[in-house]
């Protein structure tokens, strides 16, 4: 299979087997406009597969995409299309009259390229991939992988909420763990508990496992709950490290022992490669 890539290149590194880069270039015009180049061996080639991650700047990330399709079907090749990290996905439903649904709206204009395929990887909601008529793959497997590595003591899988149920479980069936989700209960009218629903952690290992950690807030509080339930070590991970301005240091502030991630965003924590994922879909 022919690959390409301007946002993933990391991720294509560490791709083996049968697949053949196709370089594509990326530069701007002094006026700030993007401009695409693929590489001349593009002329030769029946079927591509675009690996394309829209974190920041997310903007620019989705017109390289579309000036890549654009070209690619000038040349009448087909495409298939991997998102890593999708942007907007988080704006899944208008949360206040009159706001656009960028989530959507960016599925839909994707869908109106007609490709062969087209995959999100562990999407915040799958109405965003449906929108888009996709598939969703899930970085899950890799990140048991990864944990299953670390000698962890007794480990527990959490989920800061129930949003992440599913991906902790996928987590903890392959580690033959055990795993919970934090909840919240109200105890009065201005106090509120937050602790893993069923499971002790006490003297025990974490990890809590979240699609997407952008500013570290929900990871922080999970962790100043669980450490204070008398859990050993805690480590944070999810598939898409945003790691919005000071999230590191206010992750560490928290008592965070590890932080792990997928690279598709690159960042010096995205220690799991989601190339193994591209290579069993192609
Ligand atoms: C929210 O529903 C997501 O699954 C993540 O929990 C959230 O995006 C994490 O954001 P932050 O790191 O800013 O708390």
């Amino acid at each position: 299979m022919y690959v390409t890539s301007l946002s993933s290149k990391t991720t294509l590194d560490k791709l083996k087997g049968d697949f053949k880069l196709i370089d594509c270039h990326f530069e701007r015009f002094p006026d700030g406009e993007g401009y695409v180049r693929f590489d001349e061996k593009v002329k030769n080639i029946k079927e591509i597969l675009i690996v394309q991650s829209l974190y920041y700047p997310q903007d620019e990330h989705i017109m390289q995409l579309f000036f890549m399709i654009d070209a690619l079907k000038d040349l009448n090749i087909k495409i298939n299309l991997l998102i890593p990290y999708m942007a907007y996905a988080r704006q899944d439903k208008r949360f206040k009259d009159w706001e656009s649904v960028s989530g959507i709206s960016l599925a839909k204009m994707i869908d109106r390229f007609e490709l062969e395929s087209k995959y999100t990887v562990d999407i915040h909601d799958l109405k965003i991939t449906k929108a888009m008529r996709g598939e969703n793959l899930s970085a899950m497997p890799a990140i048991a992988d990864y944990l299953m590595n670390l000698n962890l003591k007794e480990p527990v899988i959490i989920s800061p909420d129930k949003g992440s149920v599913e991906r902790a479980k996928i987590v903890a069936d392959q580690m033959d763990a055990e795993f919970d989700h934090l909840e919240k209960t109200r105890l009065s009218g201005d106090t509120v508990e937050i602790r893993p629903k069923e499971i002790n952690t006490r003297n025990r290992d974490v990890a809590i496992v979240d699609d997407i950690i952008s500013t570290g807030g929900t990871m922080a509080k999970a962790c100043e709950v669980l450490k204070r339930e008398g859990t050993l070590k805690v480590l944070s991970g999810a598939t898409h490290l945003l790691m919005i301005s000071n999230a590191e240091e206010r992750l560490k502030k928290a008592g965070i022992d590890c932080i792990f991630g997928s690279d598709s965003i690159p960042s010096k924590f995205s220690d799991i490669s989601i190339a193994g994922i591209i290579e069993e879909m192609f």
